[in-house]
């Protein structure tokens, strides 16, 4: 097991990876903290039921890595970790579970803050802050959606600018998929910009919420990648970057809020030899994990908006950079973000 976990890819000289179990809740949990050269390390708690105890190591791994460069990249004091309870999300919840957690996490004396992810909810969190403080996003000051949405707006117009040319986004085509918290929220900036909208969801409610007050014009879930669109906003799932919609995509600029959107990292290669301009998934939809990490750390919320507005620099700056060295924007988002947390 030790070989296996210092030679998975994802561990990557994580500071700490902590195996919590406790008998009387069935706690079986593993809390990664990657690195915390800016900051106590914070991520979200996901609850999955892993096939394998190795595969909920690898996921861990590699979620928490990832947050240390995404709150690196988006500018906020805090270093990446990630936790995971081995467990049926649906069956196998209970108070006790979530308790325990928050004992394991006050035995690390606050290197690593959770809040909620896949599999968690808010009311989850509320039994982990009964034993610790070390939980955010508790969800008493409000959605950190809105500034996803916000952030990815932005992040669309830094695109725009830099693709082609443009300061405004009037008339232009934008494929969006998922109008969920996020997707619905951006989809209206959107359209208040001026730009068209073309939208798939499988939530009937959502596409006819989208069609009678944003106008929009829908299509199928498998017909969003063959529009004729400027953009293409992925918001719902991970990995619709791949090679078959890669074939079909007629947006040359990729801006949306989803997770993991690259199914390979070599889809980032394969943007820029397209000539897709690729806005990194870390970096555009940092507004909600700003949010949460403002409110965690009780910082005057006056500033928020602008931080989050910052997303489009540092796109700009990826975008300019990519070009320059001829890489992928998604290799200089990295090297962005390791310049920022690594000593
Ligand atoms: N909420 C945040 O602040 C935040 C922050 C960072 C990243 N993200 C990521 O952004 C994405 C959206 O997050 P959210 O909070 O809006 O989630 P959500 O669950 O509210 O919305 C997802 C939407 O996608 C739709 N959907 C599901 N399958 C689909 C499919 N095959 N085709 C089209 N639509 C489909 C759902 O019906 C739903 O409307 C997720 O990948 C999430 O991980 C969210």
């Amino acid at each position: 097991m030790t070989a296996f976990v210092f030679n998975e890819i994802n561990f990557d000289n994580h500071e700490q990876v902590v195996f919590a179990s406790e008998a009387k809740s069935g706690l079986k949990a593993i809390i990664a903290v990657h690195n915390t050269n800016l900051g106590p390390a914070m991520g979200g708690c996901r609850m999955w039921n892993y096939a394998t105890e190795a595969e909920a190591v690898r996921d861990v791994l590699r979620l928490s890595r990832g947050m240390t460069y995404k709150n690196a990249v988006a500018g906020l004091p805090i270093g990446g970790g990630k936790s995971v309870i081995i467990g049926n999300p649906k069956t196998d919840k209970t108070p006790a579970l979530f308790e325990a957690l928050g004992e394991a996490l006050e035995r690390l004396g606050g290197r690593y803050i959770t809040a909620e992810d896949v599999g968690t909810s808010p009311a989850d969190m509320a039994n982990v802050a009964s034993k610790t403080k070390y939980v955010a996003g508790l969800g008493d000051r409000g959605d950190p959606s809105p500034f996803t949405a916000l952030g990815c707006f932005v992040g669309a117009q830094a695109a725009v600018k830099h693709k082609l040319g443009r300061d405004s986004l009037e008339g232009l085509v934008v494929a969006l998929q998922g109008l969920g918290h996020v997707g619905y929220d951006y989809a209206r900036r959107l359209k208040e910009a001026g730009a068209k909208l073309i939208v798939s969801d499988i939530d009937e409610g959502a596409l006819k919420r989208a069609k009678e007050e944003l106008g929009a014009e829908i299509v199928g879930t498998d017909a969003i990648y063959d529009v004729q669109a400027d953009i293409y906003a992925p918001c719902a799932l991970g990995a619709t970057v791949n090679p078959d919609t890669l074939k079909r995509l007629k947006a040359k600029i990729i801006a949306g809020a989803a997770n993991n959107q690259l199914s390979t990292p070599d889809m980032g290669i394969a943007c820029r030899e397209q000539g897709i301009l690729y806005a990194p998934d870390f970096v555009i939809n940092a507004g909600g994990i700003i949010k949460v990490c403002y409110e965690y750390m009780n910082t005057p919320e006056d500033g928020m908006d602008a931080h989050v507005r910052r997303i489009a620099d540092t796109l700009t700056e990826v975008f300019q950079r990519a070009d320059a060295d001829n890489l992928p924007t998604s290799v200089v988002a990295d090297q962005v973000a390791e310049a920022r947390f690594r000593k």
